[in-house]
């Protein structure tokens, strides 16, 4: 059957057919703790209750009408988030993760006069990414992608994209010339990079140069946000006031959803007909949402995140090969010392746990949130065989 489908992927090891918290079993019945949940998506673990019967019965009432007409679960979701960003915006509903970024950086482009058409006439279009970064994969998220390797197929991208080194405040000095720049876009954590953490106070920085020079700030919180990281939002350990906020991944913990958050006055810029989606916010996607923000917030899962992602961690470094631990809260990666995370991720599995190599030698682990220290002791200790 798999021979229909394009070869986007590389070869699966395994099938998949039923989850249940943070267990997933494959077609031959053969169980494994999941410990990167869908790629940090299914926070609240697989088949979660009160998302399963949020999505059951909405299914049954109404599923979609399209954005011509108003629903009620949608702009309650998007109250829910606003709260949560800290208030003052307006949400626009996508359907994934580049989705959400699209909808950044037209709305960065609108707001900065595009090419000197708007009604500003600024004509700042710019957006300014990191190396490492990941955005998504449509062109626009792409070519906001600090990964070349990435780009080189599908040349020419979409113009007016420009990178610096993560943590590197000179060359984001430079980077951002008022003049064109209408943006900065960066993951507080380097999610698909690699896990990797900019330096404490870099995003501070960020901010104080989008400040002085007009220019907005954009936070793709994509895999950061909703408590992964221990805040709900990766911002917030660094106390800075973002712009423009993106997320998607853990939204409808499965159910395929994301959200561009914007200050009031810079979502103003979009008009009816500036952008839209024949699916985003529609009432079944958005029930599944409500109901997962509603454990979420029940659960405390900013706080469940940080207790488990330390015992994780700590237990992580302990490992033999395990050259270093990085992330934070519940999206880690362990550095190994001599071995391919491929090989490492593939024995993990074959042994029961799902991780994946984000680097080829390291390993992240995203597990969900309401983890328990029994499923943390038992990765660890098949990581623990599978690395001795
Ligand atoms: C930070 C970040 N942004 C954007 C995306 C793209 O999301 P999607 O795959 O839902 O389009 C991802 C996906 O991994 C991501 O990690």
């Amino acid at each position: 059957m798999a021979g229909f489908l394009m070869d986007n992927y590389p070869p699966q090891p395994v099938t998949f057919v039923r989850g249940e918290g943070s267990r997933l079993w494959d077609v031959d019945g053969k169980s494994y703790l999941d410990f990167l949940g869908g790629l940090a998506v299914t926070s609240l673990g697989h088949a979660h209750p009160a998302v399963a019967d949020a999505i059951a019965q909405q299914a049954r009432t109404l599923l979609h009408v399209c954005n011509l007409y108003g629903t009620t679960i949608g702009p309650e979701v998007a109250e829910t988030l606003d709260r949560l960003i800290g208030g003052g915006g307006r949400i626009f509903f996508a359907n994934s993760g580049a989705e959400a970024n699209e909808c950044a950086i037209k709305l960065a482009r609108k707001w900065g006069g595009g090419a000197g058409r708007g009604p500003n006439g600024r004509g700042r279009y710019t957006v300014v990414s990191t190396y490492g970064s990941f955005h998504g994969r449509t062109l626009a998220a792409l070519a906001a992608t600090g990964q070349p390797a990435k780009h080189e197929p599908f040349q020419p991208l979409p113009e007016g994209f420009r990178h610096v080194a993560l943590g590197d405040i000179d060359a984001m000095d430079v980077a951002i010339d008022p003049k064109v720049v209408a943006a900065v876009l960066v993951e507080p954590i380097q999610g698909e990079g690699g896990v990797n953490v900019p330096p404490k106070g870099w995003l501070g920085e960020v901010r104080r140069l989008c400040d002085e020079r007009d220019v907005l700030l954009v936070l793709d919180e994509v895999q950061t946000g909703l408590g992964r990281t221990g805040e709900w939002f990766g911002f917030q350990h660094e106390g800075v006031r973002p712009d423009v906020v993106t997320m998607a991944k853990a939204l409808g913990n499965g159910m395929p959803i994301g959200a561009c958050w914007a200050r009031a006055e810079v979502a103003s810029a979009f008009v009816p007909g500036d952008h839209g989606t024949t699916f985003g916010g529609q009432p079944l996607a958005a029930a599944a949402a409500r109901a997962t923000l509603a454990v979420m917030e029940a659960e405390d899962v900013p706080a469940r995140a940080t207790r488990a992602g330390a015992r994780l961690g700590e237990g992580l470094a302990a490992l033999p090969g395990v050259a270093s631990v990085r992330g934070r809260g519940l999206l880690l990666a362990a550095e190994l010392t001599d071995r391919q995370a491929k090989d490492v991720a593939g024995a993990a599995l074959a042994a029961g746990l799902v991780v994946n190599a984000v680097t080829p030698t390291a390993i992240r682990l995203a597990p969900y949130l309401l983890v328990t220290d029994d499923e943390l002791d038992e990765a660890l200790d098949i990581l623990e065989t599978v690395l001795c």
